[in-house]
């Protein structure tokens, strides 16, 4: 057997959902291009290599379907539900589908000027820890790093406040979906994902039709105008943009903000340099996504044979684009493994690249900036309170269960 074929590559394995880039590190220097067995696919772990992978279209992003199609045998019905409902997401999808929907909702995130939004992304933020301090609670993600992302985008999407807790619930059902977040190991998750997503999707349809005759200046209203073409999101396309947006929104933001403050308590020299010169949040933002970002690794499908560092990659086969591995690559990152909050430039894939770069971004980062911001500047003496956190056992993202602290904040 070939030296690297016996490489630890099992990225669910404890020791590895504990600290991924032990073994990243390794697979990157070694075998780079990596065939596991263990996962079915090829593990790309360079920079460069992830980079260009993102622009190569040999690999396709219409993952739901097959993957669906590989656990049918398991259980059928609730796939094929779930299937319908998804695979029409652009995320999941290639042009020229992909280029019409991003196309669409791109304009309609113009229109909402997420840089307008700051301050009411403060104001929550504030009442947030307001409650957190006042109510002498310790797991900053329950309080503040979860609730946080949903309700921006339940606002920005013109849900009525009172609907706000609802979506927070149905975000939670929509992480069981089969994309490697959150349950993998309870045997309803189809079921009870299925559930969610009728029931956030019928909720949705209602929405529409309240927009469609009182329109307002949220981006669902945005996304029912012509655009300049002629063309519009049908109504099954809204409802499902809608759910991709609080999907792909609300965990990945939710694990920038709790990574973030993780990363800022384990390198008390770096949470020193924030807390003495605050402006430096932008650049610590970037560097703390590339440090630990919320992504661990990309899935794609091989439509095209290709040859990468004399491996050939064929036809039906599944690629695993490590962001995690690649943010981390000494290639590009002088001292990678050593955060510093002021690196610049700084050209982390933590959002991706290409087509499908998260629409998302700006306002991913908005939030992330004011929620670690006023954690450092409303809590002093901010600390772990009780040893090491624990990190889910998921392939897509890099979670943690809890963060639970301590601070010297009065109540
Ligand atoms: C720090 C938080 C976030 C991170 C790290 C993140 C990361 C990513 C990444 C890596 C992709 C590319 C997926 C691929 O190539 O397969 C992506 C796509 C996407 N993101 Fe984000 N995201 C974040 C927050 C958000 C937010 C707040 C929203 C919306 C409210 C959002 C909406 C989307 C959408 C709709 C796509 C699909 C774009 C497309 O297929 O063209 N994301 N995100």
């Amino acid at each position: 057997m070939a030296a690297h074929e016996m490489i630890a590559d099992d990225l669910l394995a404890p020791a590895a959902s504990a600290d991924p880039h032990r073994v990243l590190a390794t697979l990157r220097e070694q075998d780079p291009v990596h065939w596991s067995a263990t996962h079915r696919a090829w593990l790309v772990t360079r920079y460069d290599d992830v980079a260009a992978a993102l622009g190569n279209k040999a690999l396709s992003s219409d993952r739901v379907r097959p993957l669906l199609e590989a656990r049918k045998s398991h259980d059928a019905s609730a796939s094929d539900r779930i299937r319908e409902l998804l695979s029409e997401w652009m995320v999941v999808t290639d042009p020229p589908a992909h280029t019409r929907l991003r196309r669409l909702a791109g304009r309609a995130f113009k229109q909402q000027q997420i840089s307008a939004m700051g301050e009411r992304i403060e104001r929550l933020v504030d009442s947030l820890l307001d409650e957190f301090v006042a109510g002498g609670h310790t797991d900053l993600i329950a309080h503040v790093a979860y609730p946080l992302p949903a309700t921006v985008i339940a606002e920005m999407l013109g849900a009525p406040a009172g609907d706000r807790d609802r979506f927070r619930h149905w975000s939670d059902e929509l992480a069981l979906v089969a994309f490697g977040t959150g349950g993998q190991a309870r045997p309803d998750r189809h079921e009870r994902a299925l559930r969610g997503l009728e029931e956030l999707f019928d909720y949705l349809r209602s929405l529409v039709e309240l927009r469609r005759t009182q329109p307002g200046d949220d981006m669902l209203s945005a996304m029912m105008v012509d655009d300049s073409s002629g063309e519009m999101l049908t109504e099954d396309e809204l409802v499902g943009m809608c759910a991709l947006l609080l999907f792909a929104g609300h965990e990945t933001t939710t694990n920038s903000i709790a990574n973030g403050v993780l990363a800022l308590l384990e390198h008390p020299e770096q949470l020193a340099l924030l807390r003495r010169e605050p402006e430096t949040i932008t650049t610590a933002v970037e560097e703390l996504l590339r440090f630990d970002g919320p992504i661990k690794v990309l899935n794609r499908w091989v439509v095209e044979d290709f040859d990468l560092r004399g491996r050939s990659i064929r036809s039906g086969e599944r690629v695993y684009l490590v962001i995690a591995a690649a943010n981390r690559d000494p290639a590009r990152f002088a001292e990678p493994d050593r955060p510093d909050l002021s690196r610049n430039p700084n050209p982390h894939i933590a959002f991706g690249r290409g087509i499908h770069a998260c629409i998302g971004a700006q306002l991913a980062r908005l939030e992330t900036r004011i929620a670690l911001a006023e954690v450092v500047e409303r809590l002093p003496g901010l600390r772990l309170d009780d040893g090491r956190p624990e990190w889910k056992a998921s392939l897509a993202s890099r979670s943690l269960t809890e963060l639970t602290v301590a601070h010297d904040a009065a109540r």
